[in-house]
């Protein structure tokens, strides 16, 4: 099955990602989001980094337009019903996931691939909420989506041979690297990320150390490109808290106990870069 038309159901900071890598390979996109301005400021970030893109001779002026060309806004799920896959990268909640997913079931069209870039929540709770399990498929793109080679592709008990191969092949075509996962919760990148990114949190908590001692620790003694705080903020500490109360519930482990501070952080609404304010100001 060959994949041309994608739908992007959140136009934040990974569905604006995903919509543009595959604008930029031809694709013809339809972004969606539940207010023009989150829209707006989607395809605004889409733009920015295409323009980077452009003053650094990394791609030419047309393919930029052609890529800006690619991508239709929309405010209405309807809009999608024509779509090949549609890419879900709405706010981490189960519930509203759900929901949506049972909406798409009944809207888009019987052959219509559903993919989640859920960061953690298991495939099979929204394979079975659509009502179509076998078309419905893990698809989770890393931050930056178009710096980030890895996708996790993860295969639910349900997901039929044709919808998994169509998915991993999309994501070989966007030069992507896809990586087969079973679904669990959190599947391999965020079982083993987030809880590093949590025992940061308690470490600042409990006075270990300042934010930055703990990411210069991890970036120059353990060669991590980036401290585990700033990863955190830059990922989206409410990202962050849900994905740690997705494990702490579906693995039922206290090992992963959501740190205090985080929860205390996110319900004062420090969201890290996306809200100028996390463990590091911006
Ligand atoms: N931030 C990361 O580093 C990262 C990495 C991989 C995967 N993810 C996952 O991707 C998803 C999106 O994360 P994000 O960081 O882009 O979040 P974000 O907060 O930047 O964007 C979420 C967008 O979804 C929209 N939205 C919410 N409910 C909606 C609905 N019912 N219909 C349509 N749009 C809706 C919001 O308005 C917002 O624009 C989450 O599932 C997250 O776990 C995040």
């Amino acid at each position: 099955m060959e994949i041309k038309r994608v739908g992007v159901i959140g136009a934040g900071q990974m569905g604006a990602g995903i919509a543009q890598v595959c604008a930029s390979i031809g694709k013809v996109v339809t972004l969606c989001d539940i207010k023009q301005e989150f829209v707006d400021s989607g395809i605004a970030s889409i733009r920015k980094n295409l323009q980077r893109n452009v003053s650094k001779d990394r791609i030419s002026q047309n393919q930029m337009d052609d890529t800006l060309g690619n991508v239709r806004t929309s405010l209405e799920n309807e809009n999608l019903s024509n779509c090949d896959i549609v890419i879900e990268a709405i706010i981490e909640d189960v519930d509203i996931k759900k929901s949506l997913f049972s909406n798409l079931g009944e809207i888009c069209e019987k052959r219509t691939i559903l993919a989640s870039n859920t960061s953690s929540i298991p495939i099979g709770i929204l394979a079975e909420a659509s009502g179509r399990p076998g078309k419905v498929v893990g698809m989770h793109f890393m931050n930056p989506v178009p710096v980030m080679k890895l996708v996790e592709v993860i295969r639910a008990k349900s997901t039929s041979d044709d919808t998994f191969d169509a998915t991993f092949k999309l994501a070989e075509e966007l030069h992507k690297v896809p990586v087969l996962v079973n679904d669990f919760p959190g599947f391999v990148s965020n079982r083993i990320l987030l809880p590093m990114l949590n025992e940061a949190m308690f470490c600042v908590m409990e006075g270990v150390a300042e934010p930055e001692a703990i990411d210069t620790v991890m970036r120059l003694g353990m060669s991590h490109p980036m401290g585990p705080l700033t990863l955190a903020d830059f990922i989206g500490l409410d990202t962050c808290l849900a994905i740690m109360k997705v494990l702490h519930k579906d693995l039922n482990d206290d090992k992963y106990r959501p740190c205090p501070l985080l929860e205390e952080m996110v319900k004062n609404g420090k969201l890290g870069k996306k809200s100028g304010a996390g463990f590091y100001n911006y």
